[in-house]
């Protein structure tokens, strides 16, 4: 396994410390951590994945990720070169690397009068992950826009599946077993005023209920079917409850703020915490929606 890197274009870094690459500014060392630069690397370390059984995670822009505070051994790959970040429009439809970031696809399509993202307005992270995760609100999810999507699988074939033979289901979807490369969205022509003040009220929505000043991971438990897990904990009574520099946020109990360089340790503790009381005063099992990379 002597200096495999040595073919590689894009850049690698050894023991990179993941708490830099994550919106909760928590986690350990990546053995390796790799910004492919294009399809020809990303091959290269799906080889390297299979000949020598390492493990691979590709990261976003890590906003729904608890990174262990140990590190982790393999491969963290980040798709952040150029490569992976086009976005081009054809007629109604905008196709868009899986490095994009979601606000800028948000941007880019309503500058060109094109509506259907704004509901993920306020949303952090990179399209590749919003789709992984089908990342949503109540009403609607990243699912509802898509035609079809371009991946590669860990036996390096590219594909591109249409949106029939895709599961999506609550924050969840069949994808997860690829790599995503890119994915077409369906959008439809819209008044740019129009489409800009339904993105205004998103964000100040979010500015409003949601603590967005303090590294968090954004919601850290799915919602229960019918119900709201934020106002669950919330009349657990738990708001502002702390285990070290981890506190459920005094604004969205939902959110669990890192206030103080808190552990992933803190943070599972306290959402072991939210749960239990949860399930004691409400009989409802909560699931985490944050990815928990140990
Ligand atoms: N509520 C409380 N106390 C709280 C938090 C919420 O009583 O501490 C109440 C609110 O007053 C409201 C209800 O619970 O009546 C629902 O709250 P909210 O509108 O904030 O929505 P949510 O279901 O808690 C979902 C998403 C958020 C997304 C918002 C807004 C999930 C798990 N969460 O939150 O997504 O930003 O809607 O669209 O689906 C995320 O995915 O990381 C995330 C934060």
């Amino acid at each position: 396994m002597m200096n495999w890197w040595k073919g590689l274009k894009g850049k690698i870094r050894f023991s990179e410390p993941l708490k830099e690459h994550t919106t909760f500014k928590i986690g350990g060392p990546a053995e390796f951590f790799v910004e492919p630069k294009d399809i020809r690397d990303l091959k290269l370390l799906i080889n390297l994945k299979s000949r020598y059984k390492l493990p691979l995670l590709v990261l976003g822009a890590g906003s729904n990720i608890l990174a262990s505070d140990d590190g982790l051994k393999g491969i963290v790959v980040r798709l952040s070169s150029p490569f992976f970040k086009k976005v081009a429009f054809r007629k109604n439809s905008i196709e868009a690397g899986s490095g994009v970031i979601l606000s800028r696809v948000i941007n880019l399509a309503k500058e060109r009068g094109l509506s259907g993202l704004e509901f993920m307005a306020g949303m952090p992270g990179t399209i590749g992950g919003a789709l992984m995760m089908n990342a949503g609100t109540s009403e609607r999810s990243i699912a509802d826009l898509v035609e079809k999507v371009t991946v590669i699988d860990y036996y390096n074939n590219v594909k591109t599946i249409g949106k029939e033979k895709i599961k999506f289901g609550y924050r969840k979807s069949s994808l997860t077993k690829f790599i995503i490369l890119s994915v077409s969205l369906k959008l439809a022509r819209k008044n740019k005023g129009k489409i800009k003040e339904e993105i205004a009220e998103r964000l100040n929505y979010r500015r409003l209920t949601q603590d967005l000043t303090l590294p968090s991971a954004g919601c850290v438990f799915q919602n229960p079917k019918g119900g709201s897990a934020g106002r669950m904990i919330d009349l657990c009574g738990l708001k502002g409850s702390s285990i070290r520099g981890a506190v459920v946020s005094l604004k969205h109990a939902n959110f669990i703020v890192n206030r103080s360089s808190a552990r992933a340790k803190d943070i599972l503790e306290l959402m072991d915490l939210a749960r239990a009381r949860v399930k004691k005063k409400f009989g409802v099992r909560l699931n985490p929606e944050i990815k928990i990379w140990q």
